[in-house]
């Protein structure tokens, strides 16, 4: 039989740069109490957030890709012309044609790379962090920028309490790239598609959610993903500095780090609470949290960081990685 050249791959992977972009406009709950039967303590109480950043209307989810590819290119010292392929991974572009991914690349200045949106909701970043990786390590690309971008104030009906409360706009990015040492862990990823009907945007428009299914499936389901994702990289729950869950509820984060807690994970682990300025930014959450934190120092260059999206699908994916 014919046997093909493969193109060499490399043995490892790491992140080498990130960067994030949030709107100007920040809403709070009060300005929000003013439109619906909502409060500030309602929504504090039950979500854990304080305000949230909507785009503009000529704000697309397009430009704030751009914004934060670009800062995650330069973070990681290289040019555009060094990024080989681009993932995009999103679920709120106004249609599925053209994609976000190569226009994205286009304006920043990325010539002809391989580029493709990738929908795994609230799971996308951890999903295409686990592709970008494995692209690098088949030979299939060099450098692969993953950027998270939503633009979730289209996709949720201004109106509706149950939703118009948690989400909101922005966008993540990072560089991923050939290592000497593996610094991105393999991921793990699955889905429960029998419970596809509690997160659902229907004829493409607006977002329905059963809030309290949704609350009840990540806060039990999803810790023991992180888990399995600590075991596939080798670690122990002792070993991880900081735990990013998707950005959807704080209470859902709490009861994810509370479950690792109690299988070993340090009470000094740094915890992700991004939501409570950001909002759900579905997959922007967990990059953008990361260049938060990193900026603000509670995530520092070496630390081990356990990632961990879910959200429609329903889709769930985690991974450990070092902090650039
Ligand atoms: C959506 C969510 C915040 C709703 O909170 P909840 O505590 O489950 O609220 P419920 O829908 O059960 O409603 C409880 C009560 O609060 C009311 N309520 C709902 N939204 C409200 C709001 N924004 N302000 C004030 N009251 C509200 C309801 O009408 C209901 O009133 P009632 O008891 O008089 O009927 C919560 O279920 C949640 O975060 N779920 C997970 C969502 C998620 O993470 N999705 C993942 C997407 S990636």
């Amino acid at each position: 039989m014919t046997s093909l050249r493969q193109r060499p791959g490399a043995a490892a992977t790491r992140i080498l740069g990130i960067g994030s972009f949030q709107p100007e406009r920040i809403v709070t709950n009060d300005d929000l109490s003013q439109l619906m039967e909502t409060t500030d303590q309602w929504i504090r109480e039950r979500v854990g957030i304080v305000e949230r950043r909507f785009a503009a209307k000529d704000e697309l989810l397009v430009d704030m890709a751009v914004t934060a590819g670009t800062l995650a290119i330069e973070d990681a010292g290289l040019e555009p012309s060094d990024v080989d392929t681009v993932i995009v991974p999103n679920c709120t572009m106004p249609s599925p044609i053209p994609n976000a991914a190569a226009q994205v690349a286009e304006r920043i200045g990325i010539k002809a790379p391989g580029a493709f949106d990738l929908n795994a909701a609230c799971a996308g970043f951890c999903y295409a962090l686990g592709v970008a990786s494995d692209l690098v390590k088949a030979g299939s690309a060099r450098t692969v920028l993953v950027i998270g971008a939503e633009k979730l104030t289209d996709a949720v009906d201004p109106l509706d309490r149950a939703n118009a409360i948690i989400f909101a706009d922005g966008a993540g990015a990072a560089v991923v790239g050939a290592s000497d040492t593996p610094e991105i862990g393999p991921v793990t990823w699955g889905s429960a598609g029998d419970l596809v009907e509690t997160i659902i945007m229907r004829e493409h428009r607006y977002i329905y959610q059963e809030g309290q299914a949704v609350y009840r499936w990540a806060s039990t389901k999803i810790a023991p993903i992180a888990l399995e994702a600590i075991e596939a990289a080798g670690l122990t729950t002792a070993d991880i500095d900081v735990l990013i869950p998707h950005q959807a509820n704080l209470r859902i984060v709490e009861a994810i780090a509370k479950r690792l807690r109690a299988k070993g994970a340090r009470d000094d682990m740094v915890v992700a609470d991004d939501i409570v300025y950001s909002g759900n930014t579905s997959s922007a959450s967990i990059p953008m949290a990361l260049d938060h934190m990193r900026a603000k120092g509670t995530v520092k260059q070496g630390d081990a960081v356990l990632a961990v999206g879910f959200g429609a699908g329903l889709s769930y994916a985690g991974q450990v990685f070092i902090a650039p």
